[in-house]
């Protein structure tokens, strides 16, 4: 394994121009502060926990789960169930997926029969009902599992930036390796299409995955296809396998009863998923990446994709992985495309943007062997239905 060169100081704080750093002059320094911290506020009551849930959170989006999260919150017998829990693992998201998971396998019928029929009465009494009966197995899955908000949205920002991370290192072909991928959907950016509000559409017209995005600003994108996709690869401590049947329930589990045009996305994503499964590596990153590049064939450019991932890497863990890009960079041309909150991908400029300010930036780092160009190419909103292109190209 090459040895680790510690890094340059601009590529661990914030910056907020573009970097360009000869590899050779990169000397250590502290990481970076933590990103998007979470605000501790005055400790809820599980009750007030699923209340505001229920009223907040679901209201609008899931009739259904306000309907249940709710009636959970009034149920004192329902509230000890869910104490059975570790804390870390009762927040609703957790319990709701987890009986959705049993609704779906068919172990919670009369709770399947309502999120059908949207019955949020029934859905309310079937989820208490379930809870009470099968505590065990409610708490079992919520132990084995973690939420996912899978979804190929992020392809919309991936897209335009692996194309220019391609032109930039001349490449004819490409290897993704996504880090934190989930069930790897990111994957498949090559093969959804997407359309701008702009005009502008990039990838496959027939494409049974299709998105939409907004463009922010006036700036156009780069109107450039990703090259040939010759490897397809998937870092995560917890993958999650779509040719799974168990793994693919969890998946629709997580979603919230009563989407249906989630839902049927969902389906397509997974059926293309399904027809060529990437190749999924479980563990670290940092310890799995050197792995992950030998699995990209010499003549294709490796292009390393993280999507709200790096804020779950200890600080330590973030540089470290950047050392891993660079030392990868040691035999071949290597591009990283980040969409991260502000400040917390590693030498990615922060445009001087506040941190958890809502918005992330999509980073696009390429280590060409001598030197390392990384620039914020753009800003992005919810989770990439929104994007500003910035970089010349
Ligand atoms: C918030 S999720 C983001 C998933 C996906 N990239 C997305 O855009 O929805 C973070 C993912 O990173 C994975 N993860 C966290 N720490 C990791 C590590 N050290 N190495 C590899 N994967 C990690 C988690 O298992 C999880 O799947």
């Amino acid at each position: 394994m090459a040895a680790t060169r510690p890094l340059h100081p601009a590529l661990v704080g914030p910056v907020k121009g573009r970097v360009v750093v000869p590899l050779a002059r990169i000397v250590g320094m502290p990481g970076p502060t933590a990103g998007s911290a979470v605000p501790v506020g005055r400790a809820r009551t599980l009750a007030q926990v699923y209340r505001r849930f229920g009223e907040v959170d679901a209201a609008g989006a899931s009739p259904l789960y306000e309907h249940v999260a709710v009636a959970l919150s009034e149920s004192g017998e329902a509230l000890r169930a869910i104490e059975a829990a570790p804390a870390r693992k009762r927040h609703p998201t957790v319990i709701l997926a987890a009986l959705h998971d049993l609704a779906l396998a068919g172990r919670a019928p009369a709770l399947a029969a309502a999120y059908a029929a949207a019955d949020g009465d029934a859905a309310a009494a079937a989820a208490i009902d379930t809870l009470l009966r099968m505590t065990g197995s409610v708490v079992a899955i919520a132990m084995r599992r973690r939420v996912r908000a899978d979804e190929t949205g992020r392809c919309a920002v991936l897209y335009p930036a692996i194309a220019e991370a391609a032109r930039r290192a001349g490449a004819n072909a490409v290897g993704l390796i996504d880090v934190g991928c989930s069930a790897g959907l990111n994957l498949n950016v090559d093969r959804v299409g997407i359309t701008y509000s702009n005009g502008q559409s990039l990838g496959g017209p027939s494409s049974p995955v299709q998105l939409s995005c907004s463009i922010v600003g006036g700036r156009p994108i780069p109107a450039l296809a990703i090259p040939e996709v010759i490897a397809r690869v998937g870092v995560d401590l917890d993958p999650v396998d779509v040719t799974d049947a168990d793994d693919a329930r969890w998946l629709r589990a997580c979603l919230w009863p009563g989407q249906p045009e989630r839902a049927a996305r969902l389906e397509a994503e997974l059926a293309l998923a399904a027809a060529a499964p990437p190749v999924l590596l479980q563990g670290d990153a940092v310890e799995v990446l050197p792995g992950a590049f030998a699995r990209v064939p010499a003549g294709a450019l490796p292009v390393v994709t993280t999507t709200w991932a790096l804020s779950r890497f200890p600080l330590e863990s973030r540089l470290r992985f950047l050392h891993r890009l660079d030392e990868a960079a040691a035999g071949r041309t290597v591009a990283w495309v980040s969409a991260e909150g502000v400040g917390v991908a590693p030498a990615i400029p922060t445009l001087g943007d506040r941190r958890a300010s809502g918005h992330s930036i999509i980073g696009l780092a390429v280590f060409d062997g001598s030197a390392l160009h990384a620039e914020a190419v753009g800003r992005c909103w919810s989770q990439g239905r929104f994007l500003a292109w910035l970089a010349d190209f």
